[in-house]
């Protein structure tokens, strides 16, 4: 059998193909593969490679892209993701005052509230679309909280941004190329235009403490730059977090045993979002370059090579993990790499995501038992992302 190839969407269109993945880890040295356009890349498969990669910096370089179809940073704009050192650490310094465990605190009554809400709609509604209505309807009224967007102008930011998700997916109703570039240029003027706002009047939101951040000798975020922030924001904290919570529900479904032993024990919810989070593997990868010659798994790789970081295999390595096969609602240890295998990197919305996961799971695992799936789940046509475009329910 010819091996799948894995830059092509197709690949994963029943699914991340786990077993090549298994293969892969199984072989010795490192493998390679090519893009469309012919251009090389070494595939990093096992854990220990993918942390090791994440965390030198210095060799496996963010610029110009950490997305694999993209060799040259296209947006020509200073995004977080594709940004080295020194610049990501100016950044990223400035950019956490909007994350610190004060302000995640400050998110948890308005995100209960925001699920009991949406909850509440589709268990009115009857039959619902729980892709579409619940996981990407979740993040993004979270992270319209998080922004602190006024009431009124959330519905149009949520729009807008519902353009940017699934993006090359085909049958996805929302976006198109064109409707994206549109939707990503007018999140970012009325960004900006909510930053001025905010510099004339100050409060206790996210802009008002990024615009606080720095000080004037140490170098302060430009408008600009918390408006690209903000757009990233709804971009990286939504598609994440819709996959975690379609596949999580799925996960559980299939696993009533661990359904029931989660319903008997609260306390195991944080380690069960954990484990969602590793089972799903929301972003099945990250691209790196090398900047100087460098020799991983006894390979030789060139400065100008460029590598994957396939997560959604380190978090089934069995060197790493217990039984990585089974889905365990309290496995402890669980390093698992689906916010990044560590680093300057690593996911700065992690704890958002488990909030917003925890409190979740929390409100509706007493009816996950009532719930049916009335179609078969539509997967979204991507490598990219581990994720459902459609999954049709009801509540019994
Ligand atoms: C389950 C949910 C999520 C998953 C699986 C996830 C996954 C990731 C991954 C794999 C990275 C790249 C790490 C690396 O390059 O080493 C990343 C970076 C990032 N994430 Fe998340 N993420 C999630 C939720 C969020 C949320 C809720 C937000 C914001 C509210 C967010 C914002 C970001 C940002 C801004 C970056 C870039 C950080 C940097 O380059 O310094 N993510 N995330």
């Amino acid at each position: 059998m010819q091996d799948p190839d894995l830059m092509d969407a197709t690949a994963f269109a029943d699914g991340v193909p786990y077993d090549y993945f298994r293969e892969l880890r199984s072989r010795p040295g490192l493998p390679q593969a090519q893009d469309a356009a012919g251009y090389p890349f070494w595939y990093l498969v096992r854990h220990a490679d993918v942390v090791r990669a994440s965390r030198d910096n210095e060799t496996f370089r963010s610029a110009p892209s950490t997305m694999t179809s993209v060799r040259q940073d296209s947006t020509g704009l200073p995004l977080i993701s594709f940004l080295d050192a020194p610049e990501h650490t100016r950044l990223r310094r400035l950019a956490f005052k909007g994350f610190t465990p004060a302000r995640l605190a400050a998110l948890e009554k308005p995100v209960a509230a925001i699920v009991d809400r949406i909850l509440a709609d589709v268990t009115a509604a009857g039959d619902f679309d729980l892709a579409e209505d619940v996981a990407l309807q979740l993040p993004l009224e979270v992270l319209t909280e998080l922004i602190g967007v006024p009431p009124d102008e959330r519905a149009q930011v949520v729009e807008w941004t519902r353009h940017t998700v699934n993006l090359g997916d085909p049958g996805y109703r929302h976006s198109t190329p064109e409707k994206a570039v549109t939707a990503f240029s007018a999140l970012m003027r009325y960004f900006e235009e909510l930053v001025r706002c905010r510099r004339a009047q100050p409060g206790d939101d996210l802009f008002s403490a990024l615009l606080a951040a720095g000080s004037d000798t140490a170098g302060r975020l430009s408008p600009q730059e918390i408006a690209l922030f903000a757009t990233t924001l709804m971009g990286a904290g939504s598609e994440t977090t819709y996959c975690s919570v379609t596949g999580g529900v799925l996960a559980l479904l299939e696993h009533p045993d661990q359904l029931a032993r989660l319903r008997a024990d609260r306390a195991l919810v944080p380690t069960a979002v954990e484990e969602i989070v590793r089972w799903v593997t929301p972003a099945t990868h990250f691209a790196r370059q090398v900047a100087h010659d460098t020799e991983i798994a006894g390979r030789t790789i060139r400065a100008g090579d460029r590598v994957v970081l396939w997560y959604t295999s380190a978090n089934r390595d069995e060197a790493a993990f217990d039984r990585p096969e089974r889905f365990d609602v309290a496995r402890h240890p669980n390093p698992h790499v689906s916010f990044g295998g560590g680093g300057p990197h690593v996911c700065i919305g992690r704890g958002l995501a488990a909030l917003e996961l925890r409190l979740f799971l929390g409100a509706v695992l007493d009816r996950l038992p009532l719930l049916e799936l009335t179609a078969a789940p539509v997967r979204t046509a991507t490598n990219f992302m581990n994720s459902f475009r459609h999954m049709p329910a009801r509540f019994g």
